[in-house]
């Protein structure tokens, strides 16, 4: 069987992590021949060369050194603050500073130069997201002939954002690159079609128009799912009882309603806070009765628009404690730090309603550990994003638009009256979809995809042109 190399920018580390990513990638190499590839978190005075292997946890891990200019331009620079806002649509929060995209495209070359020499002819490479879109076309011009996958994590952009995208052509012609492009969504799917098949005339005048070839490339949506009943069992461990034990103590008879996501503006954060102040303002009986705990830690927090979400956050907290809290009673808890795997599903477990709202979100495995952690007898309510890519695997959610925090309300005073046969009916329905798209089908259906065996070869080939203006 061939071996497998996973390229993505952190590479798996010890300790709490805040994203789902390296829990779910962890996995597949944990079964499969091959090695993880990446930054090794460390800046160095000048780029280097070779990556140098580590065992990680029993995973083999090969990883580069980066320069602090190159790894600014590449990560916080054009991955994070043009990438990122824009596959988000939130052109608002963009920096456009073009000249990014050379230390993003160094990077990716560099990353190419290093792990091309520890390439055998029939690995399989499969590159993960925004920050490595150009990886593909730079080992292809080193000679690589691997089959190459791409898997975006985050939600592919409409296109008029895309078009606000420095070098946006070279990009598209980079994932031109790539065999097997995976996405989370039909959504996603559906725009990266829209912008293969309907093209804008070029943006500047005059020049000539060049065809981008997608023939060889197939685009699918890929789910991506999580280990529901590792997350059960996990649920019921010692360290889980004791989350639960400790919180019992300080909630009393008062029910959880949980957040828990990266402190990220994508994930409309003040949003939430205002509908939970909605529901003490329109329901005076829930004062006392509800407590609000938003675990955030804190992210990218070089970058100007984090920082801002941070202290909008903390204004929207205060206020909301300030508004409805009493000497005795604290309306909510917002914890800005990370938690271990088995602390949240305690949390998870304990919690009457899981509130995962983000404004745009490529997936969210936090919606899909809520749902694994719960207790089948007595499952809480998972009030959920329209605009997450889950909200097309979990329509048995209470589906919001998290804009309208009317709306977000009156959903969570919904989940938090619901009857208990209606929780478990919709529980059991979750579950279903959960375990349905678990994390071991998603990768191992990406990986089938990407190479097939002979037997199961068939031509998925589209016929996609994208007619790109040439400088
Ligand atoms: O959701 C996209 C993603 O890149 C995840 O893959 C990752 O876990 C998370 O964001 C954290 O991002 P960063 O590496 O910038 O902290």
């Amino acid at each position: 069987m061939s071996r497998i190399v996973i390229v993505s920018n952190r590479t798996p580390g010890k300790g709490p992590a805040a994203g789902g990513l390296a829990v779910a990638l962890r996995k597949v190499l944990g079964e499969r021949e091959g090695f993880w590839f990446g930054w090794s978190g460390k800046l160095a005075e000048h780029p280097a060369q070779e990556a140098r292997f580590e065992d990680i946890d029993g995973l083999k891990v090969a990883q580069i050194d980066l320069t602090r200019d190159d790894h600014h331009a590449y990560y916080a620079g054009f991955s994070n603050s043009i990438l990122w806002p824009s596959f988000h649509l939130r052109l608002d929060l963009a920096t456009i500073e073009s000249h990014w995209y050379e230390g993003y495209r160094r990077v990716n070359q560099q990353f190419a130069r290093a792990l091309l020499p520890l390439l055998q002819p029939d690995d399989i490479v499969w590159v993960h997201d925004y920050h490595l879109i150009p990886l593909a076309s730079e080992l292809r011009q080193l000679g690589a002939r691997n089959r190459i996958g791409f898997y975006l994590h985050i939600p592919f952009p409409t296109t008029d954002a895309l078009y606000a995208i420095p070098h946006h052509e070279d990009l598209m012609r980079d994932l031109s690159r790539y065999d097997l492009i995976g996405m989370q969504a039909r959504r996603d799917v559906a725009a990266f079609t829209e912008f293969a098949e309907h093209q804008a005339p070029s943006t500047f005048g005059g020049h000539q128009v060049r065809a981008i070839d997608f023939s060889r490339t197939e685009v699918e949506a890929f789910p991506i799912g999580s280990d529901p009943q590792a997350f059960a069992r996990l649920a019921v461990s010692p360290a889980a009882t004791k989350m639960i034990h400790r919180m019992k103590r300080s909630l009393g008879e008062q029910r959880l309603i949980l957040g828990v996501d990266r402190l990220d503006y994508s994930k409309g954060l003040p949003q939430r806070v205002e509908a939970y102040e909605k529901l003490l303002a329109n329901n005076a009986r829930l004062r006392r009765a509800v407590h609000l705990l938003q675990v955030a830690p804190p992210s990218r927090d070089t970058i100007k628009e984090y920082q801002e979400t941070s202290d909008t956050l903390d204004a929207m907290c205060g206020r909301v404690m300030g508004h409805f809290a009493e000497p005795d009673w604290q309306p909510l808890t917002y914890v800005k730090r990370a938690y271990g795997q088995p602390s949240l599903a305690g949390l998870y477990r304990l919690a009457r309603v899981g509130l995962v709202t983000p404004l745009r979100d490529g997936m969210n495995l936090v919606a899909h550990e809520f749902v694994g952690a719960q207790d089948p007898e007595d499952p809480g309510v998972l009030v959920l994003s329209r605009f997450a890519g889950a909200a097309e695997i979990f329509p048995d959610a209470l589906l919001v638009n998290p804009f309208d925090t009317d709306e977000t309300a009156e959903a969570l005073r919904i989940a938090l009256d619901m009857p208990l046969d209606e929780r478990q009916e919709r529980w059991r329905a979750l579950m279903d979809a959960a375990l349905e798209h678990n994390v071991d089908d998603w990768a191992l259906g990406f990986l089938t995809r990407l190479a097939p065996s002979p037997m199961d070869k068939t031509s998925h080939t589209r016929d996609f042109l994208y007619l790109a203006s040439v400088a």
